[in-house]
């Protein structure tokens, strides 16, 4: 992940330093299952390939210097997808710990996890604690990654664990329930990506993403590069963000 800048023969720049970095950027990675297909494979093999491209991706962000990328891996309703292909997913997560964390975590990326560990096989619960505590305190880049996750599930959890701890009625605000969801300590995100076209959010950070920016490009996942990251946080340049005020404001 070296942050050399792009440049062409001509000497300029190709990724021109944009005034705006967003902080926090979610992806929901789509289209591995279309990229295969349209190459006659399976769908499996598309999700190699879009692991192949996260690779690509983190660098990038590293090199745009992005601080936080929240990944939606898999959500709480994919495991209502065909065995084989759960078991795919849940494969890559291992391999992906088995064979990246060394370079992940020489490059500064610290390890996160959001959703619910409990449901996967021991050994991989095993696998992404350490992962997280091996990482925990590298500071280059924070790739939470979102898995058996969904937004639902997420304010479920933070509603019964608010209770639990006796927390009276007047004191629930936005604030305090912010404190108790997965993400209690990362800033919202200011950007989410959505690859291959689709206009959903699909339960991904939905109370986080109230007021994030939303970029959708037809592009599917494994396709999507550093020139299409580049061209997602130009697209954010672009925007006025108001939080729901008027611009004068
Ligand atoms: C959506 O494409 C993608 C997923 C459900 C899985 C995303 C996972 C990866 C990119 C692998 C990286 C994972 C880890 C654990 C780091 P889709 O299958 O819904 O595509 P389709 O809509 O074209 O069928």
């Amino acid at each position: 992940m070296v942050n050399q800048p792009d440049q062409s023969a001509q000497g300029e720049q190709k990724y021109p330093p944009l005034e705006r970095i967003p902080q926090h950027v979610g992806i929901i990675m789509d289209g591995n299952g279309r990229w295969a297909k349209a190459r006659g494979l399976p769908r499996t093999a598309g999700h190699r390939a879009g692991t192949e491209n996260l690779r690509r991706v983190l660098r990038a962000a590293v090199e745009f210097g992005i601080p936080i990328l929240t990944i939606y891996a898999f959500s709480t309703e994919n495991w209502g997808r065909p065995s084989g292909e759960v078991q795919a997913l849940l494969s890559i997560l291992e391999r992906v710990i088995d064979r990246e964390l060394a370079e992940l975590h020489a490059e500064g990326v610290c390890l996160r996890h959001i959703g619910h560990l409990e449901r996967l096989p021991a050994r991989l619960q095993q696998k992404v604690r350490d992962a997280i505590e091996l990482t925990r305190n590298n500071r280059r880049l924070i790739l939470n990654v979102a898995f058996d996750y969904g937004g639902r599930a997420e304010l479920v959890d933070a509603i019964r664990r608010i209770i639990a701890d006796g927390v009276p009625a007047e004191q629930v605000n936005e604030e305090l329930v912010s404190r108790y969801l997965y993400t209690a300590e990362l800033s919202d995100p200011d950007l989410i990506i959505r690859t291959s076209g689709e206009m959903r959010i699909s339960n991904f950070l939905i109370w986080q993403g109230a007021y994030a920016e939303f970029y959708v490009t037809p592009t599917l996942w494994p396709d999507f590069d550093k020139d299409e990251l580049y061209k997602a946080l130009v697209e954010y340049n672009r925007r006025q963000r108001r939080f729901g005020l008027v611009p004068e404001s």
